[in-house]
């Protein structure tokens, strides 16, 4: 596996076509070994991966957990409410207690953006090897969830070969809360990397104009795009505009603790002109999967009928993949990078 130079991952805008290409390849060898009761792989034995999760969790977290144990490495969560943090120990000096003990990758969340890349510049300049696998960061980035849905959709197309291929020339629709969605940034460079065409539906107040030009230039900091065509993003203000034609339809939890004033007349009404139904579905005009990162707000953002309908709804299968994506972003930074 030649090629990966990622000792941290902080955003998938950094990844190149052939980024993608190695984590797809990678998870979907490791989702083909058998599950239940697995033998555990040894290639993380004598490493320690710890979690700093400062925002709530329930997918992101175990997955991660299950993913490093199947490759045989320790691991150590850390939790807020019981730490010294409540003492004022500083979140950089919480970090290095743990580098202290041992600790290999530090997956991290916070509700601050940009406090992955923070830690990770401050651990590089000290004397370990130490990953920084950002786990969201407010709502700038979740880039395990950006490739466990990029390998969902992969796999949906392309079962026994998912790769960044098997989405060039798709068209994919995310609709809702993009504005508090570090989920749908991160799927922005991915899918874009990959040649899917991405089109953004929801109202002003969840999806300002200036999300057009999203993919317009790398993030501030970073030196380049390692993708040199991708397709600009198209907005769509009404569902009945954006799904004809769809390949797949992502939708986003409205995430009503990111929001400070009213963007919303009412869910009932968000429901009406957003929310995903089979009725509304089959305005695609074919059979096409949708997809959400969870956790759901059943009823708003999806009918409960359409979210349980094992025919269309790739929801669990995403929470599937996520553990096999995890174990390829952990192989990769522990064989790759050396930590
Ligand atoms: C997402 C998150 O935390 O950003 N969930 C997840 O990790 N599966 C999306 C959300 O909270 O809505």
């Amino acid at each position: 596996m030649s090629g990966w130079v990622h000792r941290h991952v902080i955003d998938l805008s950094a990844f190149s076509t052939d980024d993608f290409a190695t984590v797809l390849e990678l998870a979907q060898r490791f989702r083909s070994l058998p599950v239940v009761g697995a033998r555990r792989l040894p290639a993380l034995q004598g490493r320690l991966m710890t979690t700093l999760f400062f925002e709530a969790s329930t997918r992101t977290r175990s997955s991660f957990e299950l993913a490093a144990k199947r490759l045989s490495a320790d691991v150590q969560s850390f939790l807020p409410g019981s730490s010294s943090l409540a003492k004022g120990e500083s979140l950089l000096d919480t970090a290095r207690t743990y580098v202290a003990m041992g600790a290999n990758v530090l997956v991290v969340r916070h509700s601050c953006a940009g406090v992955p890349q923070i830690l990770a510049e401050h651990l590089d300049r000290g004397p370990e090897r130490v990953s920084v696998l950002n786990a969201g960061d407010g709502l700038h980035s979740h880039p395990s969830q950006g490739l466990l849905d990029l390998f969902t959709l992969a796999r949906h197309f392309q079962p026994d070969a998912p790769s960044p291929a098997a989405l060039r020339g798709r068209r994919i629709v995310i609709v809702g809360d993009v504005l508090h969605s570090r989920v749908a940034r991160s799927n922005l460079w991915a899918l874009s990397a990959c040649g899917a065409e991405v089109v953004l539906c929801g109202p002003p107040t969840l999806l300002p104009d200036c999300f057009a030009d999203f993919l317009a230039a790398p993030p501030p900091g970073q030196v380049g795009d390692p993708v040199p065509d991708r397709i600009p993003v198209r907005l769509v203000r009404r569902l009945e505009e954006a799904l004809p034609g769809a390949d797949a339809v992502m939708t986003l939890r409205l995430q009503k603790e990111r929001m400070h004033q009213h963007l919303l007349t009412s869910l009932e009404s968000y429901h009406r002109s957003y929310g995903l139904s089979h009725e509304r579905l089959a305005l695609c005009g074919r059979p096409v999967p949708v997809l959400h990162p969870g956790p759901v707000n059943r009823g708003v953002e999806l009918a409960g009928a359409l979210l349980d309908d094992p025919e269309r709804s790739l929801v669990e299968e995403q929470v599937r993949n996520g553990i096999p994506v995890r174990m390829a972003l952990l192989y990769l930074l522990a064989t790759e990078s050396g930590v």
